[in-house]
C-alpha cells in the first residue's frame, strides 16, 4: 500500500526539502518505489537540491495548470527515486491552481510503495493543500522557541483533521551547551514524541551547494547517520550503521 508524507512546518528554512532529498535517497536504496513532489510551488527548489534543472522539462505547474497528465511531468533520477519538481521562475505560476494537486496525486500514487510531499512552509493555501493530500505528516522543527512554537500550529492542525502524525523530526540538533531547548522540552510542548533529532553539520550545507544529498555525499556524517536512522524509522526497520575502518578503530579508543 503506497503511504503519503507530507513533510511540514510552518516556519521556513527548517529543512524540509533537505530531509526529502535524504529520505528519498535513503528510501529508494533500501529498495522501495519512491516518488519526491516539490509541492513548494511559490519557491520551488527540490531540483536545485537535486542538480536537476526545471527549464526544459515538464513540472508540477504545468501539472497545476490542468494541461498535462501528473505522469508526463514525472522523471527518474540519478539516485533511484522518481520526481515531479517546480518551475523556479514567477510567470510558472500564471493559472496554477492548487486545489486540483490532491486529485492529479491519487491518480499515481498507488504505483509508488511512499510519496514524500515537498511542502510550502506555514498553513496557507499551497501548505494546506499538500498537507490534506498526505496520509500522514512529518512535523519538522529546529530546536528554538520560535520554530517549535509553530510546529505546534501543523501539530494542531493535524489533530483537528484526523491526520496522523509520523514523528516530529528535530533538525539543526546543537552540541549540548548550545542546545537551549532539548527533545525533551520539545516533546513536552508539541505532546508528541521526536521521532528522530539531526545534527546541525556543514557537511549538509556543503552538500545542499553541491547538489547533492548528504546521504550520498558524505554516508558517514553525524548528520547523514541520523537521516539514515529516520528512513529506517519510517518504514519500521533497524538500522545498522556501516562503520568504516577508521570508524572502527577510533571505537578502540573512545
Ligand atoms: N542538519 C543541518 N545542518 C546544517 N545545515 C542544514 C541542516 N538542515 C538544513 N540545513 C540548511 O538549512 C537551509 C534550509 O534548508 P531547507 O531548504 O531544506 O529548508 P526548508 O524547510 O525546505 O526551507 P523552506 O521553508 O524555504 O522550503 C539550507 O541551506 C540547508 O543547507
Ligand atoms: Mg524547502
Amino acid at each position: 500500500m503506497s503511504r503519503v508524507i507530507g513533510v511540514a512546518s510552518v516556519k521556513g528554512g527548517v529543512g524540509k526539502t533537505t530531509i526529502v532529498t535524504n529520505l528519498a535517497t535513503t528510501l529508494s536504496k533500501m529498495g522501495y518505489k519512491v516518488l519526491a513532489i516539490d509541492t513548494n510551488i511559490t519557491g520551488a527548489n527540490l531540483g536545485l537540491h537535486l542538480g536537476v534543472s526545471s527549464r526544459n522539462i515538464l513540472t508540477i505547474h504545468d501539472v497545476l495548470k490542468n494541461s498535462i497528465d501528473i505522469k508526463e511531468a514525472i522523471y527518474k533520477h540519478q539516485l533511484g527515486f522518481h520526481v515531479l519538481l517546480g518551475g523556479i521562475y514567477l510567470e510558472d505560476l500564471n493559472n496554477t491552481k492548487m486545489s486540483v494537486f490532491k486529485e492529479k496525486l491519487n491518480s499515481i500514487k498507488k504505483e509508488y510503495d511512499i510519496v514524500l510531499l515537498d511542502c510550502a512552509a506555514g498553513l496557507g493555501d499551497e501548505a494546506l493543500n499538500a498537507i490534506n493530500s498526505s496520509d500522514e505528516l512529518l512535523v519538522v522543527t529546529n530546536p528554538e522557541l520560535p520554530s517549535v512554537a509553530d510546529a505546534y500550529k501543523v501539530v494542531e492542525y493535524a489533530q483537528n483533521n484526523w491526520l496522523p502524525i509520523s514523528g516530529i523530526v528535530v533538525n539543526k540538533s546543537k552540541d549540548g551547551k548550545y542546545q537551549d531547548i532539548n527533545l525533551k522540552d520539545v516533546e513536552e510542548i508539541l505532546g508528541k514524541k521526536v521521532l528522530q533529532s539531526i545534527p546541525e553539520e556543514k557537511e549538509v550545507e556543503h552538500s545542499v551547494n553541491l547538489k547533492k544529498p548528504v546521504v550520498n555525499m558524505f554516508p558517514n556524517a553525524k548528520s547523514s547517520v541520523s537521516l539514515q536512522k529516520l528512513a529506517y524509522k519510517l518504514v519500521g526497520k533497524e538500522y545498522k550503521e556501516e562503520k568504516t575502518f577508521i570508524q572502527k578503530i577510533l571505537g578502540f579508543f573512545s
